[in-house]
């Protein structure tokens, strides 16, 4: 691996200033001062200090972003602000990607990470990895729509979706609140469902996926690294009717 890219993914800036560093002689491989950027060392084997200090090279990063509305989840946009453009070059070095999509109107719990192999195993269809949605919706909860979501419900287009579960918060005539936990991630599945039994979700924040809980502590638009518990939680996949 280049010297210049090995450092970028350590914290010491972006490869433009990490070209300046390696310029200025604080950086050493195996001893030996090295300024060329396109050196190539070995994470295995080679040891790379910078003012005498260990760069550990490391290769994934995994952020929990509690997602505000307005931003859009995907890596590049031509109009709007992405979850990417609120990371810092730190996190960003790393060329991460959202794990699935939130709309843009969504909040709360979104994973971040360059691991490609987490995010395709918690995005396949075949894994069923539940994920849980707080919802607002304009009227009651009308009867029978938990029996229906357990059994799967037909959305407009003819879809079946999988079985999921619905839990009820607050059941009033103008407003009410609900848990929802389906284990699939069709376009605007969650707002989908709710068309299909006459109800409007008037808000949506994701809070669960797999076992790992959104931090509510963390404010709109920031996030952090997940701990190895975390990430252990996250990779579990469980029968949502357990
Ligand atoms: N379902 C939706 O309708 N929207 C989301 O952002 C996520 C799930």
């Amino acid at each position: 691996m280049r010297i210049d890219k090995w450092l970028s993914n350590t914290g010491f800036g972006s490869r433009k200033e990490v070209k300046q560093l390696l310029k200025s002689g604080a950086v050493t491989v195996n001893g030996d001062v090295i300024k060329d950027p396109k050196t190539k060392a070995d994470p295995d084997k080679d040891m790379v200090l910078v003012h005498g200090e260990q760069a550990v090279y490391r290769e994934f990063v995994y952020l929990m972003m509690n997602k505000p509305q307005g931003v859009i989840s995907a890596t590049e946009d031509s109009r709007h602000e992405t979850v990417i453009d609120l990371l810092h070059l730190e996190e960003q070095v790393f060329e991460p990607f959202p794990v699935g999509r939130l709309d843009k109107d969504t909040e709360g719990l979104l994973i971040i990470t360059n691991d490609g192999q987490l995010s395709h195993s918690l995005l396949s269809p075949k894994k069923h990895v539940p994920k849980t949605y707080f919802a607002k919706i304009n009227g009651s909860v009308p009867e029978l729509t938990f029996e229906k979501f357990k059994e799967g419900i037909i959305l407009e287009d003819g879809y079946k979706t999988q079985p999921a579960k619905l839990q009820v918060i607050k059941d009033e005539r103008e407003k009410s609140e609900i848990l929802l936990t389906i284990t699939e991630g069709k376009f605007h599945q969650v707002k989908r469902m709710f068309e299909a039994v006459g109800r409007k979700v008037e808000y949506l924040q994701r809070v669960q996926m797999g076992r790992l809980k959104l931090d509510e502590s963390l404010p709109l638009g920031s996030y952090r690294e997940l701990t190895e518990e975390e990430l252990s939680l996250l990779s579990v996949s469980e029968d949502v009717f357990e």
